[in-house]
């Protein structure tokens, strides 16, 4: 017999305020320290993009992404992922990938060829699953634990033949 696997829902991931992503952030990524530990420089930039998927009314997925270049660099092309965070009932859903998905989308749209994050070690996994890679060895970062840092490329139509 066939078997046919569910179409999983494609899930709602839409722009927010950045108010929206600091509350999730804060609860799963720094729950132990000042709600100001949840806002990020750069939050606030015109380009950068914050972005949430909803359930029953309730953040349950967020992401950003900020026009920055990795520290001691000077890359106009580079961008950083933030604050991603899924809460522990949806995780494995699809939900992280759909909104990293849509953050590349938006550094791509505008001349993004570099993305890059600090990764947290349980992290590394998702990040690689879309095609990051991790520069160096373990980066301790007090409170939140070690990470890596993780960078792709990102691809862009038309550019092949290019100089
Ligand atoms: C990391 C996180 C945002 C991923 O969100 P998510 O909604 O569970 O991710 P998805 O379901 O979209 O996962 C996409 C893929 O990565 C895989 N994946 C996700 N997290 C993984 C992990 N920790 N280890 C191994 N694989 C993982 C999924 O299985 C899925 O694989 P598939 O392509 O085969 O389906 C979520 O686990 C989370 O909030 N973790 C705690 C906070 C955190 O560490 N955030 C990252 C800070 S750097």
């Amino acid at each position: 017999m066939e078997v046919v696997e569910a179409a999983r829902p494609e899930p709602d991931v839409r722009p927010v305020d950045v108010e929206v992503v600091r509350g999730l952030r804060r609860r799963i990524l720094r729950p132990f320290q000042p709600a100001a530990a949840s806002a990020y420089p750069g939050d606030e930039a015109p380009e950068a993009l914050h972005l949430a998927v909803r359930a029953e009314g309730r953040v349950v997925a967020v992401g950003t992404i900020l026009h920055q270049a990795p520290e001691g660099e000077d890359d106009p092309a580079a961008w950083r992922i933030r604050g991603m965070a899924t809460v522990p009932v949806a995780r494995g859903g699809g939900l992280g990938r759909a909104v990293l998905d849509r953050l590349l989308e938006h550094a791509e749209s505008r001349d993004g060829r570099l993305v890059w994050c600090n990764a947290r070690v349980r992290a590394a996994p998702f990040y690689e699953r879309a095609g990051f890679s991790r520069r160096g060895g373990l980066l301790h970062f007090p409170g939140i634990g070690p990470h890596f840092f993780m960078w792709r490329d990102l691809p862009r139509d038309g550019l092949g033949s290019e100089g």
